[in-house]
């Protein structure tokens, strides 16, 4: 339980070679295991893994019919088709572009009467569904994984967060102003994210080399998010700038 393990690390060339190595992953898994439950991530490190995880699958080697999808996170009080919900994300990169059932996609619920019940309900789901093979992350520059920002218990499972300052800030690009940005989230619990098989963390460009640097350090900090992955036994981290 205690034990560290280091991260199976990635230099990539470029973006594009980040993107290419993390779809291959997916691909790979999808091969392997048709019905695999997969964890997936939004924000802009992932856009490049879809539209080739997208290309690959218009080339017909595999297929998502038989496989489920969990969201790490989704903002609360917007709705599934406002156009920054990570709902709608989703949908522009992936959902509509793949074979992948309406029932088997699933993002919290950042729009339900009793938030609390919706956390506990996809914690149910992610159980009922066999638990997730494969996980995708990025990391915020303060190191959050998800929505879990710096000092969330690593003993989290799937939780309603209050965003920090900076990644309000962070992500007012998406937003007609920093205000308009939601002040709160649902997120995946980092003892949720633990529990997959295997995780893939996507960390590239110059804004991200702090935190980079951060992880190489090896130290298991909760004022660190993203350090309790090394309590994981298989993290691949595809870095560059
Ligand atoms: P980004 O965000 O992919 O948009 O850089 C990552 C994160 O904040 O988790």
């Amino acid at each position: 339980m205690n034990e560290v393990y280091e991260f199976d690390w990635v230099k990539v060339a470029d973006f594009d070679e980040m993107s290419s190595f993390a779809a291959k992953l997916y691909e790979r898994q999808l091969l392997r295991k048709p019905d695999s439950v997969l964890g997936l991530a939004t924000g802009a490190s992932p856009v490049g893994f879809y539209e080739k995880l997208v290309e690959r699958h218009a080339q017909g080697t595999f297929s998502f019919a038989q496989t489920h999808t969990f969201n790490l996170d989704e903002y609360i009080g917007l709705q599934p088709s406002h156009p920054t919900s990570f709902h709608n994300y989703m949908e522009e990169h992936l959902f509509t572009k793949v074979d992948l059932p309406v029932t088997s996609r699933h993002l919290p619920d950042g729009m339900a009467d009793d938030l609390n019940e919706a956390c506990l309900r996809y914690e149910t789901l992610m159980r009922i569904s066999g638990g997730i093979d494969m996980q995708l992350l990025g990391i915020g520059i303060n190191g959050h994984i998800g929505f879990n920002e710096p000092y969330t218990s690593f003993r989290t499972r799937t939780h309603i967060v209050d965003l920090a300052d900076s990644t309000r800030t962070v992500n007012a690009k998406y937003f007609p102003s920093k205000e308009a940005v939601p002040r709160q989230a649902i997120t995946m619990g980092i003892e949720t994210i633990l529990e997959a098989e295997q995780i893939i963390l996507l960390a590239f460009g110059e804004q991200k080399v702090e935190a980079v640097e951060r992880l190489k350090s090896g130290v298991i900090s909760e004022d660190f998010p993203a350090s309790c992955l090394h309590r994981h036994p298989h993290v691949t981290v595809f870095f560059g700038k």
